[in-house]
């Protein structure tokens, strides 16, 4: 017996459509899901996007005003796929109205906001998912049992990197993302809350760290109209970037593991440049984005000159026989969004979370605001003190 489960979408740029491909392509990858979502309405300021999202993704309604969306009893779960400034706002009110959530990262500009939005999820009783995609990747999951298992020994040290060229170009327009106001943090919201939650994903809590962030493109154009991603805005009025291009952090785990974790945005050269190396006493295990359903590990008694093999993972790593039969047939970033869809829906079915919640975005917040509070400091930040859910 399958239900209809009543679902929005609030934003409708990059996010909005990915979430939205998502739902569509549940019932393709999960049919024996007990929920099927049903794309009821869409939200968007910008005039006629919302519409034209009705048209070409099969909406039922569209509308400029989010709080439609909250107001309307056919929907019961909502996608937050807005510009960081709004999802303590959007994301509290769709909870205080019943609305399950799935709300991107990083959940508001500071960890006050992800845990206003985790308080309001708790006390309306609902379920909510966050956009941490990346551990949904099956090599990823296959990484952490790996570690785990304690076939790589005792975990040493470990090396996460989030570097990207969108926008390394000096025409890229000043978006919500370069403004404290809007978009918060720069790149620590950006990829290094991505980068945070695979360091806890795979190891476990950060007891301490210590930051240094750079502006590497201090000025850009202002765009002369709206906006989705990284569009450019050559010709336009210089304004200033208000937040890091750049930040290094040195990790301490609670385990004793030690880390390094960079991002950038402005690395020529790199695309999507994210993945991990994580050593081990007696192996280590390396992951690249760019290879998403490849490992290379390093495990057996050598210490020394003990060789890597590559390892393309198949059906039995984590939801990998959803998407492809065999081993190295390659899933796409998309796939990872109808993973977070499918624990979403999931959770919402059974009535417990399943997957990422909100307390990822919180503590994942807890330790952006840290780096930035080390990076303004020079010292290093303890998390042990902290409110971390
Ligand atoms: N998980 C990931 O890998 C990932 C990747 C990219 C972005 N994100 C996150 O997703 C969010 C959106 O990013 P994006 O790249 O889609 O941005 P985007 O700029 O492409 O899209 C944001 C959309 O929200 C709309 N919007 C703004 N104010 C609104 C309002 N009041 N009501 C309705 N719509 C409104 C904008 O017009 C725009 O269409 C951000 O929080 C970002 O951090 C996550």
């Amino acid at each position: 017996m399958v239900d209809a489960l009543g679902v929005a979408v609030v934003g409708f740029g990059w996010m909005g459509r990915v979430h939205t491909r998502a739902y569509a392509r549940l019932p393709h990858h999960y049919p024996r899901l007990p929920l099927r979502p049903r794309l009821i309405a869409v939200a968007e300021e910008v005039p006629g996007r919302a519409e034209e999202a009705a048209e070409r993704f099969g909406f039922a309604s569209a509308t400029r005003d989010w709080r439609e969306v909250a107001a309307d009893p056919r929907v019961r779960a909502v996608s937050v796929t807005v510009p960081n400034f709004l999802h303590r706002e959007i994301g509290v009110a769709m909870a205080e109205a019943g609305k399950h959530l799935w709300i991107e990262k990083p959940v508001g500009l500071t960890a006050g906001d992800a845990r206003a939005v985790a308080d309001a999820v708790a006390g309306a009783g609902v379920q909510g998912a966050v956009g941490f995609n990346y551990r949904n990747a099956p090599a990823v999951e296959t990484a952490r049992e790996l570690i785990a298992s304690g076939e790589l020994g005792t975990v040493t040290h470990v090396r996460i990197r989030f570097f990207s060229d969108y926008a390394a170009h000096p025409d890229t327009a000043l978006t919500w993302r370069y403004e404290r106001e809007r978009g918060g943090s720069g790149v620590l919201g950006d990829l290094a809350s991505h980068g945070v939650d695979l360091a806890r994903f795979l190891l476990g809590d950060i007891a301490a760290l210590t930051a240094d962030t750079a502006v590497f493109v201090p000025e850009r154009a202002r765009p002369s109209g709206a906006t989705a991603g990284h569009a450019p805005a050559a010709g336009g009025e210089p304004g200033p970037v208000e937040n890091e291009d750049y930040a290094g952090c040195l990790l301490r785990f609670a385990s004793g593991a030690r880390g390094v974790l960079e991002a950038c945005r402005v690395s020529v050269g790199e695309q999507n440049s994210y993945g991990f190396e994580v050593h081990g006493t007696r192996g280590a295990v390396f992951w690249d984005f760019r290879r998403m359903n490849e490992l290379r590990v390093s495990r057996g008694s050598a210490y020394q000159d003990q060789p890597v093999s590559t390892v393309y993972v198949g059906p039995g790593a984590g939801e990998f026989a959803a998407f492809q039969p065999g081993a190295a047939n390659a899933m796409g970033y998309d796939d990872l969004k109808v993973i977070e869809a499918y624990r979403f829906v999931r959770s919402i079915a059974e009535g417990t979370p399943y997957g990422t919640t909100l307390a990822d975005a919180v503590y994942s917040a807890t330790a952006l605001d840290a780096m930035a509070e080390s990076a303004r400091s020079g010292r290093w930040v303890s998390l042990r003190a902290r409110r971390t859910e």
